[in-house]
């Protein structure tokens, strides 16, 4: 699956996001190690910080569908002028599951595209001994 259709995928999934309080709406596709491809979207809340990023709700999704092996993250903020990367806390979820050379790809409204890895995103990751110990 090349990142353009990755992006479309996002793109599509950024429509589905529940943002009414930013009105910033994102989406993720994440392409798992079988060829499918899940994907997730931001959802915020009344009690504004418990928002729940659109990188954070494609992992949990796809835990929670027993993937746990990926090979490629794309991210789409259609309301954005410019790629928006993933947060600090996001860049710290999507850590726990992936090697530092896993690809993460973001673009904005016009299509624009980001290739960057993980460990160029969250350099000098910490605890890698405490993570995958079940
Ligand atoms: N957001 C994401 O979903 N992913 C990002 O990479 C940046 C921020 C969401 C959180 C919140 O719902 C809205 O965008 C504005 O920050």
């Amino acid at each position: 699956m090349d990142s353009k259709s990755l992006f479309r995928i996002a793109n599509e999934a950024a429509s589905r996001s529940y943002s009414p309080y930013s009105k910033f709406r994102v989406g993720a596709a994440l392409l798992c190690e079988d060829g499918s491809i899940v994907t997730g979207a931001n959802v915020e809340n009344r009690s504004y910080g418990l928002a729940i990023c659109a990188e954070r709700s494609a992992i949990v999704a796809a835990i929670s569908q027993g993937k746990r092996n990926f090979k490629a993250l794309v991210v789409s903020c259609p309301d954005a002028s410019y790629p928006v990367s993933p947060c600090g806390a996001c860049r710290q979820f999507i850590s726990e599951f992936v090697k530092p050379d896993f690809p993460i790809l973001f673009g904005d409204a016009t299509g624009t595209l980001v290739e960057t890895t993980m460990g160029e995103l969250f350099p000098h990751d910490a605890l890698h001994e405490l993570a995958n110990r079940q």
